[in-house]
């Protein structure tokens, strides 16, 4: 959607896979503050969404969407105003139908009035569900709530929640700034694979103001290891997936918060070239010994060595599948150990993965003589 948003993918925290209903104000309001005293605001996490259950169950009398007064007693704008103060921006959830998902009351047929409540507020993002929907298509429900947001004058990030009805990536460009390529993720390593599969198949369409979205980020949950949640972070970022941290960053482990800061994985999600990397080829035993890769500026790629079987494998990412010549000769830093690790190879390059491990990598060309001379050899110096 050309509104100026969403260059990059959206990044931020999301209240549902950790909370679900059970949210207030004073959750919001501690995580906003987590967000900047762990530095994860200044890594680019800035949007704090609600999901859904922080409405009334009903309109009020003047049809008025209205905030739960046990849960959110000093209303959204104040919230706003909270998260504002600390550079942060607010996201709220409604629904293209007439109920949503928790059966709080939708926003179809009250698109004006509800875009002109959340800009007053001064909400900066929208997250818009697909319950409750009376059967009509997504291709209709969505477009009004963009018109609706675009006419309050205020900018309003929106992200599609359609769970990859009619295939969005198709349609929702011109609708929205992201888009749900599948159904809702679970904290687990076969939900998390699968759905990393589902949105793949749909990598041409994102770009600039208009992304794939697999869901938000389980990492933190407790549902996977560390080395299957490094995994879920690395390919979420080389996908150009949003990343919405799911978790309770009030009460991270180290190990979890050393995933989700991870300057360099958060820097090829952020890529000003905004191409959403694949995969680009398998092997093993059904696929499970995986290559993942994408291009990065500045005539870099992103690789990943994903291993999904149940035991080590060593994976090689051949130059040919990357879209190489097999001369080029690169340089290969380690973002998960924050080395570089070679200086010139060129033909391929394999390492030794633990099962369900993922290594991720940047290659940067050089352009060295000696290593094209011997590029015979498969490390040149
Ligand atoms: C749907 C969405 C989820 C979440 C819940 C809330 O299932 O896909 O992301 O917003 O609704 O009820």
């Amino acid at each position: 959607l050309n509104n100026g948003l969403a260059l990059t993918p959206q990044m931020g925290w999301n209240s549902w896979n950790f909370f679900g209903c059970n949210i207030n104000e004073e959750v919001i309001r501690e995580t906003a503050d987590a967000l900047i005293s762990t530095g994860l605001a200044d890594l680019g996490y800035n949007y704090v969404n609600i999901d859904d259950c922080w409405s009334s169950l009903r309109r009020n009398q003047k049809g008025e969407l209205e905030p739960d007064p046990k849960t959110f007693p000093s209303g959204i704008k104040a919230l706003a105003d909270y998260v504002h103060e600390k550079s942060l921006k607010l996201g709220i959830y409604s629904d293209a139908g007439v109920f949503t998902c928790q059966v709080r009351p939708g926003s179809l047929y009250h698109e004006n009035d509800d875009a002109e409540l959340f800009a007053s507020w001064g909400v900066d993002y929208l997250k818009y569900d697909n319950c409750f929907n009376l059967g009509i298509k997504p291709e209709e429900r969505y477009p009004p709530m963009r018109d609706a947001l675009n006419s309050t004058g205020h900018t309003i990030f929106y992200s599609l929640c359609e769970w990859g009805v009619d295939d969005p990536a198709l349609w929702a460009g011109k609708v929205g700034n992201s888009w749900r390529t599948t159904d809702d993720i679970t904290d687990s390593w076969e939900s998390m694979t699968a759905i990393a599969d589902l949105n793949d198949k749909w990598a041409s369409y994102a770009g600039p103001g208009g992304w794939n979205d697999p869901d938000m980020l389980e990492v933190g949950n407790g549902g996977m290891t560390h080395m299957e949640y490094r995994g879920h972070f690395s390919i979420w970022a080389l996908m150009k997936a949003p990343l919405l941290i799911g978790c309770d960053v009030r009460n991270m482990t180290a190990e979890t918060f050393e995933i989700l800061s991870n300057e360099e994985v958060i820097a090829v999600n952020q890529d000003p070239l905004g191409v959403q990397g694949r995969k680009v080829s398998v092997g093993g035993k059904n696929g499970c010994s995986q290559v993942w890769a994408g291009p990065l500026s500045g005539n870099r790629l992103v690789v990943a060595l994903w291993n999904r079987c149940s035991e080590a494998v060593t994976i090689t990412a051949k130059w040919e599948t990357l879209g190489l010549d097999s001369t080029t000769c690169v340089s290969i830093r380690d973002l998960w150990k924050h080395e570089t690790l070679q200086e010139n190879v060129a033909g391929t390059y394999g390492a030794q993965v633990d099962a369900h491990d993922c290594k991720i990598y940047i290659f940067s060309p050089t352009s060295s003589l000696s290593c094209t001379c011997k590029r015979q050899t498969r490390t040149c110096q």
